[in-house]
């Protein structure tokens, strides 16, 4: 199939977001070096970018993943609940944090809290795409591949009504795409 009739504009090319997260992968090394990570995933957004970053990740860590919900299809419910909680204990580890996109700030804040809460010794938060146009929580991105417009995207791991998160690139979906998949 093709999903180039969906879609109205490319933002970022899969060229684009490899080499970027291999230079933020390379960052987070450096940063953590001689410590030891948990890299928690937020489901089902951060899994193409997680794997991407943890091929360049050159420092001794675990995996694990966190599911929760906030949105409910383009727009934000603003609340949100656990739906899958992490296998391990986060108690006293340094924890990195993995998000397709920070958009209100809502389930990174909520996540980034509640780790805490649960005795994480540090937690800091990577996120492939930031939006800060759309903040009202406040969230400090760590680490950040790439900054976007306020236009809802998809591709890379990102969904709209749980489509799309296979197309290789980031994209801007068309209103008949967007009818399509209500
Ligand atoms: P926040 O809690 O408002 O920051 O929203 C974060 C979540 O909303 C992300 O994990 C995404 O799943 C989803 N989201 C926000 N903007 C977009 C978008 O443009 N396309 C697809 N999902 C989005
Ligand atoms: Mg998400």
């Amino acid at each position: 199939m093709s999903f180039e009739k969906d879609i109205n504009e490319v933002l970022f090319t899969n060229e684009q977001l490899t080499e970027k997260i291999r230079e933020v992968g390379q960052k987070i090394s450096k940063d953590y070096e001689g410590q030891e990570l948990l890299v928690v995933g937020i489901l089902a957004g951060s899994i193409i970018f997680m794997s991407h970053l943890l091929e360049n990740l050159d420092v001794e860590c675990k995996i694990d993943f966190i599911k929760c919900k906030s949105y409910d299809g383009e727009n934000s419910t603003g609340s949100i609940t656990i739906q899958k909680d992490l296998s391990m204990d986060p108690r006293g580890k340094n924890i990195l944090l993995v998000e397709d996109i920070v958009d209100t700030g809502l389930t990174v804040s909520f996540m980034v809290q509640s780790l805490l809460a649960r005795g994480a010794k540090s937690v800091k938060v990577a996120s492939l795409l930031d939006k800060p146009a759309r903040r009202e929580y406040k969230v400090d991105v760590d680490y950040s591949c790439f900054e976007c417009p306020d236009k809802f995207i998809v591709g890379f791991g990102l969904d709209y009504n749980q489509y799309y998160r296979n197309l290789p690139y980031i994209g801007v979906l068309n209103a008949a795409a967007i009818k399509a998949h209500k």
